[in-house]
């Protein structure tokens, strides 16, 4: 089912994987406003999708226009003005460790702590596992990200990309109901970014978690998403959906190409109604 209020773009391959009845998550007409001290920054507005389980769905959209917001909206960090996030149903109150975020920053694990108690640790923190079975999980997690070796080092003695590897194995560890990813290779260089992308799809293949991952990149939304939702520039709007499981890392083709034109012309189209400017919209 197309999101309201988005052009669908017609493909003629069915959708991959098979959907359920029930969407797992449910992004419904939710607009997201930050108040500063003298107005209202609209970062969305009335975006609608759903993501079922075991889905990669991708949202793609220029610098600005509401793609962090809206992963942390759906983290709980940030109700909506307008519309509502549900998971499973139920509307999404606040943040929990059904939906975890792996974020662009190599900074995002505690230096302290060593590689394995980095992945450890929120698992008992959080009461999900004991300290033992703890060091288990984090060990086979670690072991599935490539990293197994290094579980004793800190993250000062690791690369960006080993890093990202382990905020990714920390989250899997927690097995979140939909890992959440805002950028998460984006800072690496390109080669490193490729194996990342490889990587990331061999783990999907094996765990088939549900994944919502943010990039503004083309050629990554394609290659990583089964499907894509085009955001508009600020504030962002749910333009289109895509569905992009036919493209992996191997496309390069001419049906690849015109895939990256189309979503190009989406991305950049400025064939669309104008959202009251934000400048306009004083606080009360
Ligand atoms: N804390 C904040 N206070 C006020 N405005 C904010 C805040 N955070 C973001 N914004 C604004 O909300 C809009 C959306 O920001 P957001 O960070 O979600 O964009 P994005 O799509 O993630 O961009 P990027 O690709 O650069 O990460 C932008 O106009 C931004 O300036
Ligand atoms: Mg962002």
């Amino acid at each position: 089912m197309p999101s309201r209020g988005a052009e669908t773009v017609a493909t003629v391959t069915p959708l991959h994987p098979p959907r359920e009845a029930a969407p797992l998550l449910e992004v419904d007409g939710v607009s997201l406003e930050y108040r500063t001290p003298d107005r209202l920054v609209r970062a969305t507005h009335q975006v609608s999708f759903e993501v079922h389980r075991a889905e990669r769905f991708v949202l793609l959209g220029a610098s600005g226009c509401g793609k962090s917001t809206l992963l942390k909206a759906i983290g709980g960090f940030l109700s909506p003005v307008e519309g509502e996030i549900r998971l499973d149903g139920r509307p999404v109150r606040g943040p929990g460790p059904d939906r975890l975020v792996v974020f662009q920053e190599f900074d995002q694990l505690p230096p302290w702590k060593t590689v394995r108690d980095n992945v450890a640790f929120p698992l008992v923190a959080s009461g999900t596992a004991a300290r033992r079975e703890a060091r288990e999980r984090a060990a086979h997690w670690l072991d599935k990200v490539g990293l197994a070796r290094f579980a004793d080092a800190y993250p000062h003695q690791l690369s960006g990309g080993m890093k990202q590897r382990v905020a990714i194995a920390r989250a899997l560890a927690m097995q979140p109901r939909v890992l959440l990813m805002d950028e998460p290779f984006a800072a690496l260089d390109a080669l490193t970014r490729r194996r990342m992308q490889e990587e990331l799809l061999a783990l999907w293949d094996e765990v088939r978690f549900t994944l919502v991952f943010v990039t503004h990149g083309i050629e990554e939304a394609l290659v990583v998403g089964s499907r894509i939702g085009v955001l508009s520039p600020h504030p962002g709007r749910m333009r289109a959906e895509i569905n992009s499981h036919e493209f992996g890392l191997a496309s390069e083709g001419a049906a690849f190409q015109a895939a990256i034109r189309r979503v190009h012309g989406l991305l950049f189209d400025q064939a669309i109604e104008p959202v009251p400017a934000d400048a306009a919209r004083r606080t009360a």
